[in-house]
């Protein structure tokens, strides 16, 4: 087992570097992309105060199909351009949405969740994944987290 322990009263630039550089060296040894993804959604897990899911679903044809996470069982299949994720990955944007309840076509999969964070993880110019982040808070996600997870859906693309 890895024992990763980051401080949550750092300020969000040197969190997001200190967990970044966490992944890293998680991922850095291993080719196997399942487990490189299954092992980043137990460090965010681990270390990002507030969520209640972490994890990815894997671009498959037209669908994005669930992948490594943790939190509650989820939806298996979503269509692209479907709900948050699916449009994240049909527009490769990051989505940050406030208050899933105000985004049309949200899909809940844990009742729990108020906030929620997509990032599109990129091969070239093609989207293989999306990292998917929820939070039981609103607005939970602010620009400085989008900054930080944005830099990990890099890494993760080179590691999946
Ligand atoms: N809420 C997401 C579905 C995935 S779950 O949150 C794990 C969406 O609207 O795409």
């Amino acid at each position: 087992m890895h024992a990763f322990t980051l401080d949550p009263s750092l300020d969000p630039e040197d969190f997001y570097r200190e967990l970044l550089s966490a992944a890293d060296a998680l991922t850095a040894d291993e080719p196997d992309g399942i487990a490189n993804m299954a092992n980043l959604a137990a460090l965010i897990w681990q270390l990002v105060p507030d969520l209640n899911w972490a994890g990815f679903y894997r671009r498959i044809g037209e669908e994005l199909v669930l992948g490594p996470f943790c939190g509650k069982p989820a939806c298996i299949r979503i269509p692209l351009g479907r709900g948050v994720c699916g449009t994240a990955a049909a527009t490769a944007t990051t989505q940050v949405v406030p208050d899933v309840h105000a985004f049309p076509g949200h899909i809940a999969c844990d009742a729990e969740s108020r906030s929620e964070l997509v990032v599109p993880i990129l091969k070239g110019v093609e989207v293989v994944a999306v990292l998917d982040l929820d939070s039981p808070l609103l607005s939970r996600f602010n620009e400085e987290d989008q900054a930080g997870f944005e830099k990990l859906a890099s890494l993760a693309a080179t590691r999946i």
